[in-house]
């Protein structure tokens, strides 16, 4: 249906609920969110096959047209040992999402966590030559890559290379101590070389934050100019109520496109409270609950956002949220275990939220 055609009814049905006194009765969306951006980019979420039954399912296919694997593709969840491959997991949501359309976003293929030890290591426990965990680089993700050739449109190839500390470039980690920092050249170029047609994504966290901002500026200048098979970056939107403004946001967005990059957004929540990445203990007077202050910020905070990303449509090619509601989502557990939180468009009975509405109605 026609964008304005769909505004209108939604306008109308909420006019005779309020008419015929059904006020309290929230409006359920006519469409699913996707619709609304069919003209704009793929909307997606990530997803753990628990999610792939039932009425999560159905909600699942309803709002979004793209997935990404919250945890199944990632390298020690396929390969938790030398050249055992554990395609349980990944294979049924390939197929959920193959079977319904969907679009599949990889992720990830080359991070410092979830990677077996046994990546780095010998026998014996020595840390590994250079060319033998090049090797192993190469041999995960060709098989991994390969196994799903035409069916991932897009691969996160390096996840989160850049270190936190703004005196560094790269993170301090095995694969630059093994390695060297052309790892991550060569995890591109093995990736390129398994699946010469997907596109291929740098993606990392707090990448609109202007100092953090420069360093993966110059990680990705650095890998175009080698002439790297690298087409996009993947902007981690882990963000909260706080952060980002959207001048930061317009000024990321201006400076990656400089390069001639695509542009995702990857890992959309907007979390509730202030970013934090060290795990603690809940305190006593921390709440859980969601309130107006919050859900007023929460929807002023998605509205920008989705506004910049409309006006963006150029350069941002997918926008893929982390969790699907607020029944489940990983802020529940970290960095704060058992503070509840609410990052997201729909609520945990996956009603729309305030937030939704302000993200549809342009
Ligand atoms: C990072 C990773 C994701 C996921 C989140 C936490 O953002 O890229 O794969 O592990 O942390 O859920």
């Amino acid at each position: 249906m026609h964008t304005t055609r769909r505004h209108t009814l939604h306008i109308l049905l909420t006019c005779f609920a309020m008419m015929f006194g059904a006020s309290s009765v929230p409006p359920e969306p006519v469409t699913g969110l996707k619709d609304y951006y069919t003209d704009f980019f793929p909307i997606g979420v990530a997803v753990n096959p628990r999610s792939l039954h039932g009425d999560e399912a159905d909600f699942i296919k309803r709002h979004f047209n793209s997935i990404t694997a919250e945890n199944a593709m990632k390298m020690a969840p396929l390969q938790p040992a030398e050249g055992k491959f554990n395609w349980r997991l990944a294979d049924r949501i390939v197929d959920f999402a193959v079977t319904n359309n969907m679009k599949i976003r990889g992720h990830a293929l080359c991070w410092h966590q979830q990677a077996g030890n046994w990546l780095f290591e010998d026998s014996q426990g020595q840390p590994v030559s250079r060319d033998v965990l090049l090797e192993r680089l190469r041999t995960h993700i060709h098989t991994v890559v390969g196994r799903y050739k035409g069916k991932i449109f897009a691969w996160d190839v390096v996840n989160e290379a850049i270190d936190d500390n703004p005196n560094n470039l790269l993170r301090p980690s095995k694969w630059t101590e093994i390695i060297g920092d052309d790892f991550v050249e060569k995890a591109f170029e093995f990736a390129h070389e398994a699946d010469p047609t997907a596109k291929l994504f740098y993606n990392d966290y707090n990448c609109v934050r202007p100092e953090k901002m420069k360093r993966i500026y110059t990680l990705l200048k650095r890998l175009k100019d080698k002439n790297i098979p690298i087409h996009g970056v993947g902007l981690q939107a882990h963000w909260s109520i706080f952060e980002p403004s959207e001048s930061e946001l317009r000024a990321a967005l201006d400076q990656y496109a400089s390069l001639g990059l695509e542009i995702h957004i990857t890992e959309l929540d907007i979390s509730v409270y202030p970013w934090e990445k060290e795990r603690r203990a809940k305190q006593p007077d921390e709440a859980d609950a969601f309130t107006d202050g919050m859900r007023q910020a929460q929807s002023d905070q998605y509205g920008m956002a989705f506004h910049v990303f409309r006006e963006y449509r150029n350069v941002i090619s997918s926008v893929t949220f982390w969790n699907a509601h607020d029944g489940y989502t990983w802020l529940d557990y970290y960095p704060v275990a058992g503070r509840k939180n609410h990052p997201s468009l729909f609520d945990a009975n996956r009603q729309p939220k305030d937030a939704f509405w302000q993200v549809v109605n342009f």
